[in-house]
């Protein structure tokens, strides 16, 4: 049965967004031994860059880390990664990690204020909660109770905006305290967005309450709703709103076997040991949560050879496929696909030449003129 323009929810919304993980870390964005051919040194990420924002692609997004737990044995540094990356373009806006206790929220203020002028306003902010206890360990930081860790980041947030916005900024929290504080300059409009990330519920009253962006891992639309519809009616208590990114590993191919070939081949050769050593800190992180859960409680083995759960979300087929369920997440209420590749250059590429169009054609509420396989 066809629908018309009215009952189709995506119709007159804003289009989908689109965003690639930055690979700023070695080892790709799944833990296996499959080849990829990603490269986190800045030549390649700057190449990759300039052909996400040629491709159609809105941001990037960096990731932080202080020491491996999964792989990922190198990491480039991602605030000053950030910015190289927006040297090297002039759309892409690129979202750079910042992760609470290694930094505080004066001097991730200047950072960003000062990268914020050098760029026109492009570099954005995710700001992470953290979940890897020996990473605290090892860098001599305090590890926090999980929702001590989101009040933290919460009242990061508060100071981030304060300290933006405001002159002679005074602020009494638990973990920061301000007094007559004035940021000179202070950012330019658009003032910079703050995502964050995580989906337990503490994660989720924060982004109600202060994020603009809440982004969690991947998952079917259905379940990607539950979290839509919570979060949205928390906020909008609060007087407040935000919007959802959701994550995906995407695995485009011709034909949607072809696609299920890689992902098997990816999953065969996953690294066990290091699969089972993430899987056991994550989820130590999440049960320390007061309702006992997580970002990754119900992810299986399988699941966690891509880190963030991106094999859920099921863009995994023809580009057709794709763009068909990526429509089904912005009926669920999701803003943002952020995306992840087994070889970023050439598959970041194809997306953008196969993918993203047939999401426009939906989106303008056009049916597909390309077979299904
Ligand atoms: C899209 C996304 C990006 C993230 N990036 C990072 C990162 O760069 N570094 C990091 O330590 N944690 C990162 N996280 C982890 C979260 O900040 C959070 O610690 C984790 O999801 C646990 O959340 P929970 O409260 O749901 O248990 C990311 C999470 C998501 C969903």
């Amino acid at each position: 049965m066809s629908q018309t323009d009215s009952e189709r929810p995506e119709v007159g919304r804003e289009p989908v967004k689109f965003a690639y993980w930055v690979p700023n870390v070695s080892g790709g964005l799944v833990i296996s031994n499959i080849e990829q051919r990603t490269s986190w040194d800045v030549d390649y990420n700057r190449k990759l860059a300039q052909i996400a924002e040629q491709s159609g692609f809105d941001y990037a997004l960096s990731q932080i880390r202080f020491t491996a737990g999964y792989g990922a044995e190198f990491q480039h540094e991602s605030v000053s990664f950030s910015h190289a990356l927006l040297a090297a373009t002039e759309r892409l806006k690129v979202i750079a990690a910042i992760l609470p206790g290694p930094w505080n929220p004066v001097l991730a203020a200047k950072q960003i204020a000062t990268i914020n002028h050098l760029t026109n306003s492009r570099v954005a902010v995710n700001i992470v909660s953290g979940w890897f206890r020996g990473e605290f360990a090892a860098i001599g930081e305090p590890w926090l109770d999980h929702d001590e860790r989101y009040r933290r980041s919460e009242e990061f947030i508060r100071a981030l905006r304060g300290i933006w916005s405001q002159d002679d900024f005074t602020f009494r929290g638990d973990f920061y305290r301000f007094n007559n504080y004035s940021l000179k300059p202070k950012p330019l409009d658009p003032q910079p967005e703050i995502f964050q990330g995580g989906s337990s519920r503490a994660a989720r009253d924060m982004a109600a309450r202060v994020s603009d962006w809440y982004f969690t891992n991947g998952n079917t639309p259905d379940e990607i709703k539950k979290q839509v519809d919570d979060i949205h009616a928390k906020a909008a208590i609060n007087g407040h709103k935000v919007k959802i990114g959701v994550n995906a590993f995407a695995i485009a191919r011709q034909t949607e076997g072809e696609a299920r070939v890689v992902l098997d081949e990816i999953i065969a050769k996953a690294n066990p040991e290091a699969v089972n050593a993430f899987a056991h800190e994550v989820k130590n992180a999440g049960k320390a949560s007061p309702e006992g859960q997580g970002n990754w409680a119900k992810s299986s083995f399988e699941d966690l050879v891509q880190y963030n759960d991106g094999f859920r979300s099921n863009l995994i087929g023809t580009p057709q496929q794709i763009a068909e369920r990526i429509i089904r997440f912005k009926d669920a209420g999701v803003d943002l696909i952020l995306l992840g590749f087994l070889h970023f250059q050439e598959e970041v590429e194809f997306f953008g030449k196969h993918v993203i169009p047939l999401v426009r054609e939906l989106e303008a509420g056009r049916p597909l003129a390309v077979a299904a396989e």
